[in-house]
């Protein structure tokens, strides 16, 4: 049995699987984000345990056997975020995350100090990575930066509550920005670019080797027979691919979570970090993912939910299966700003061609294309790097939406295709790498492709219909520096 835990930004997802890949139960608690200023966005880490606690105590409740049967565990979580902990191990102030703007000016600062950074991290300094968020706090809470002794990723906290010790895996250390992505280690000279050394962060295990193991006194608590290895887990993006065996070059996918990524895998690093393509090491060895990733995609169908005051299946429904035409309304989903390809924290969002006849389902669907169009973005950026897709699978929270994978399949011009499951993607990819530190399988043999449920191909008269529209849309983008 093992479990796979992910810590993402809307929810801490727990999923249960047994020897034969079936997942026996999961189960998910909210988690809350604060917004000091726009632009600005952080969660209290203390949530983080709380909410992955309370999954383990419901099923402790509800699958007691299985919990205690487990042998493995495998870690996912939200990348980026810098959980900054003091001498004791205990964190400074709230952990500034992902798709937090505020270090822009950081940004290029760093770039400067340390100009082989996009060679050596295959990255451009963008705001939301780990490493510009440190140079902030140097500066604007000086007392909290001398006061930091370690510098751990979201996912690596919560391992440290759940073992005692504090390691990352590569691959979401490569997106801090420190890591060496193609010798899969630190990089001095990236730390010292922002005051740190290595004693400020955390040793480093491949996604899939065993790390380290439970506290003797929470694998009693959850009733486990033994004390369950703990893998070196992945950041929520190389985890999704692990979860849906996206583990060859050729198997690019598209993540709808609260953030929105096109992701493929590579067996060399690719990277367009002028175009703002992201590079981070796969959780599997001698493997990397390049990623266009944009800041709001779930998130963007949450926010018109909570608009209208209703619930994003009563927003859906009236759409139906699939799309007829493409919505006379436009949106740019740049509630956050925006990574790829813009790298423009302060870009904000926008409803364009609205009339006294536009409807609720017009301006649910321009949201819906406008994440579309942003993929198209990330699609464009990465053939750029010289990796076309021909296809995409679609995990996360929004692959539920058929007409969502729909509206994408005819934007992108390419079949998408849809799993049981696949909106617990990560939690799942989670549980192989626990698996494989347990067992030493072949990796082949345990990250095989679950079995799709349903393909939306696309239609000529729709994608012609979208490519027409995709040039307006991407002309409402303005930089605001
Ligand atoms: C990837 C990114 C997000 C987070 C949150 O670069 O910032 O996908 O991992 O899910």
């Amino acid at each position: 049995m093992y479990l796979g835990i992910d810590l993402g930004t809307s929810a801490v997802k727990t999923v249960l699987v047994d020897g034969a890949q079936r997942v026996i139960a999961s189960e998910s608690r909210p988690l809350t984000t604060t917004s000091p200023l726009s632009g600005y966005f952080e969660q209290d880490p203390a949530q983080w345990i709380d909410a992955t606690f309370a999954t383990l105590d419901a099923l402790k409740a509800t699958h007691a056997g299985e919990l205690a049967a487990v042998e493995g565990i495998g870690l996912s979580g939200q990348m980026h975020g810098a959980t900054l902990l003091d001498a004791s191990s205990r964190p400074l102030r709230p952990c500034i995350l992902w798709n937090d703007g505020r270090s822009a000016a950081e940004c290029r600062v760093l770039e400067r100090r340390w100009p082989a950074l996009r060679a050596i991290s295959g990255n451009k300094a963008m705001p939301g990575f780990t490493a510009p968020k440190l140079l902030w706090i140097a500066t604007h809470e000086p007392e909290i930066f001398a006061a930091t002794k370690l510098v751990l990723l979201p996912k690596a906290y919560l391992r440290l509550v759940l073992s005692g010790e504090a390691i990352e895996d590569v691959s979401d250390a490569s997106g801090s920005l420190w890591l060496d992505a193609a010798r899969r280690d630190w990089s001095d000279a990236a730390l010292a670019a922002t005051g740190l050394s290595r004693d400020h962060v955390p040793r480093l295990v491949e996604g899939c080797a065993p790390a380290t193991t439970l506290r003797g006194e929470l694998a009693r608590r959850w009733g486990m027979t033994g004390q369950p290895v703990i893998a070196g887990g992945a950041g929520d993006n190389p985890a999704g691919a692990v979860g849906i065996g996206a583990i060859r070059p050729g198997t690019a996918f598209v993540s709808l979570g609260t953030s929105g990524a096109l992701l493929a895998p590579t067996s060399r690093i690719a990277a367009n970090p002028d175009r703002a393509v992201h590079t981070f090491c796969h959780a599997i060895p001698d493997m990397w993912i390049q990623a266009g990733a944009i800041l709001s995609a779930a998130s963007c169908l949450a926010w018109i939910a909570r608009l209208f005051g209703a619930t994003e299946a009563e927003l859906l429904a009236p759409l139906g299966l699939r799309p007829q035409a493409p919505s006379p309304v436009s949106f740019l989903p740049y509630l956050a700003g925006e990574r790829t390809p813009h790298d423009d924290p302060a870009v904000r969002g926008m409803l364009n061609g609205l009339s006294h006849g536009t409807d609720r389902g017009s301006i649910v669907q321009a949201v819906l294309e406008g994440v579309a169009f942003a993929l198209a973005d990330c699609r464009d950026a990465l053939a750029d790097a010289g990796i076309a897709m021909t296809e995409a699978d679609a995990i996360g929270g929004g692959s539920r939406s058929g007409f969502w994978l729909s509206v994408l399949a005819n934007v992108l011009n390419v079949p998408v295709h849809r799993f049981a499951g696949g909106e617990t993607g990560a939690a799942f990819g989670a549980a192989r790498l626990g698996r494989l530190a347990v067992t030493g399988e072949a990796i082949a043999a345990v990250c095989t492709r679950p079995q799709r449920i349903e393909t939306f191909e696309p239609d000529a008269r729709l994608v012609d219909a979208y490519a027409e529209r995709l040039p307006a849309w991407r002309e409402l983008y303005r930089p605001r520096h």
